[in-house]
């Protein structure tokens, strides 16, 4: 089937169905997420914590992220394909910003949108914040954008760390907020809000004409976006707080791997029958 197009996403926004979404980082995730009919796929910069090993999604480049970006593109299906700004492919100027979008655009036309991390701060600072305005000139040149709001772990050290934004004032709050909504007025075709509390969420989706996606934003928004890692467990430790496991894929995946590895050990694998290849008689007679 074609591939979903933004109309398609507020068709279902329209008619109150939940957009899903979640993340993929290479070809196998991406078929997954495909085939589990999900409406979007993010291929987020979580890439390099959850699937290259790094400690900080910050230290990815960006050579790195493209090459992912286009095993991703390679999934057949129809999933909307949205892709993250990483950090320091958009920060020193506007011109980098428009030239890193049109580089994803150009690499693979299934890359639909581009997904920008922006703060909130204060509603004085916010006027002026580079990526809102990054948003802007992206919108105005046709590459439709997604604003990240809330907690935007690009940016943890400007946030003291990985907390929940614009619970502990009504300033932060209506910060989260305004800035939801200055991303709108420029264009941006949706709203993501990460670790906002539900109540805050609700509101923000309420007064927006776009759709807001969730994650840790609680049920009031349009959609819901998850780390895939996180579903599946394919990593050994707890998902956070705002995610849901779904599955064991680590341990699962050690024990097949264990399986296999002891059947080498006491020679079951491979089965010569099975698994081995023949050489006619007259052949083997010959070499002999
Ligand atoms: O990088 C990512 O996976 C994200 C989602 C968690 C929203 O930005
Ligand atoms: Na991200």
């Amino acid at each position: 089937s074609r591939p979903k197009t933004i109309a398609d996403l507020y068709a279902k926004y329209n008619a109150q169905q939940p957009i899903t979404m979640v993340t993929a980082y290479d070809f196998v995730t991406a078929n997954w997420a495909q085939a589990a009919e999900c409406d979007v796929i993010l291929v987020g910069d979580s890439l390099a914590t959850c699937a290259l090993g790094y400690e900080s999604t910050n230290q990815i480049g960006l050579e790195e992220f493209r090459y992912h970006v286009q095993a991703v593109c390679r999934s057949p299906g129809p999933a909307f394909v949205m892709v993250d700004m990483p950090f320091g492919s958009f920060e020193s100027s506007i011109q980098q910003g428009v030239e890193t979008a049109i580089a994803f655009m150009k690499g693979s036309p299934r890359v639909g949108a581009v997904k920008i991390e922006v703060g909130s701060a204060s509603s004085a600072f916010q006027e002026q914040d580079y990526s809102l305005k990054l948003a802007a000139e992206l919108c105005s040149r046709g590459i439709p954008v997604m604003g990240h709001v809330g907690l935007t772990p690009q940016r943890a050290h400007s946030l003291s760390g990985f907390k929940v934004q614009g619970s502990k004032s009504a300033e932060d709050a209506a910060a989260i907020y305004h800035t939801a909504q200055q991303l709108q007025n420029v264009g941006c075709f949706s709203v993501l809000l990460e670790c906002v509390p539900h109540k805050v969420s609700s509101y923000i989706t309420e007064k927006l004409s776009v759709p807001t996606i969730g994650i840790g934003a609680g049920l009031g928004v349009s959609g819901q976006v998850l780390v895939q890692s996180d579903v599946l467990g394919m990593a050994p430790h707890t998902v956070p707080k705002l995610a849901r496991k779904y599955g064991d894929l680590h341990s699962q995946s050690v024990g097949l791997i264990r399986q296999y590895a002891n059947d080498v050990t006491a020679r079951t694998f491979p089965d010569n029958s099975k698994n081995g290849f023949k050489i006619k008689d007259v052949v083997w007679a010959e070499f002999l």
